[in-house]
């Protein structure tokens, strides 16, 4: 089945390709799961004003968007590891379900918190993202649905780099002030070139990686 060649197989090129994606998984786990321990879930075990802050006349939307978004993620992550071994696929098509539900809830809430996230143009970047989250989701579960296991594997990915890319703009903006600095003339103007970084860089490089792997594979073919 074609669909089992991705990390099967004993030549030295998928060796080496499976261990590069095996650590991506890796260290997108732990970055994950560090980010919903240090923003996400303070919002639950601390709810109030204080740090709510901002977000605490909105604070129902945004609960349902981080209860909704941290699930996706979670899940989203279990995907991979599962989907690209091709290991316990009963457990997949489970954790996969609960993907797109919570997905669906991440979504409807990201849209009612961009609705009025400030400055403007900072909230049309998150809308476009949370569009291209419905858009990649939609695409990889109607693959499945149609028994297309290549094309639900590669837009699962491309549904997982977008979730992932909240967790994206939280590290460049925290943990990197210096690039920071560099991509806007201010807070507010760095927020959204970052908003819009975050998951189109992401995606631009995985199309690169992809149509060259596709392009020497027919070459050796
Ligand atoms: C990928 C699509 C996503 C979109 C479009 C999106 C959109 C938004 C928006 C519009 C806000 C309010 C921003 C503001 O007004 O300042 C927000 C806040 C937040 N979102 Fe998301 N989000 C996404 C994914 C996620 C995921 C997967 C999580 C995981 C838990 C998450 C967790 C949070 C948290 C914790 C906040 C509060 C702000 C903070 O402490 O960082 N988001 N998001």
């Amino acid at each position: 089945m074609a669909s089992s060649a991705t990390l099967t197989g004993s030549t030295p090129a998928k060796s080496s390709s499976r261990i590069i994606v095996i650590g991506l998984l890796v260290v997108a786990s732990i970055v994950a799961a560090r980010f919903i321990w240090h923003y996400a879930m303070q919002y639950f075990l601390h709810f109030n004003a204080a740090r709510f802050g901002y977000y605490w006349p909105h604070r129902f939307r945004l609960i349902t968007h981080i209860s909704g978004g941290m699930i996706a993620l979670t899940c989203g992550t279990l995907q991979l590891w599962t989907g690209l071994r091709q290991r316990a696929m009963n457990f997949h098509r489970w954790t996969g379900r609960v993907y797109l539900v919570s997905a669906a809830v991440g979504i409807t809430g990201a849209f009612l918190m961009a609705v009025y996230t400030t400055p403007r143009s900072f909230g049309v970047a998150l809308m476009a993202l949370a569009s291209a989250w419905i858009v990649t989701t939609a695409i990889a579960w109607s693959a499945i649905l149609r028994g297309r296991v290549e094309m639900h594997k590669e837009w699962m990915l491309r549904s997982y780099i977008v979730a992932f890319a909240f967790v994206t703009f939280r590290i460049i903006m925290d943990l990197l002030p210096s690039v920071n600095r560099r991509l806007g003339s201010n807070a507010d103007d760095a927020a959204t070139s970052v908003a819009w970084l975050s998951w189109v860089l992401p995606l631009a490089v995985y199309e690169v990686v992809l149509q060259v792997r596709k392009l020497s594979r027919k070459a050796t073919a």
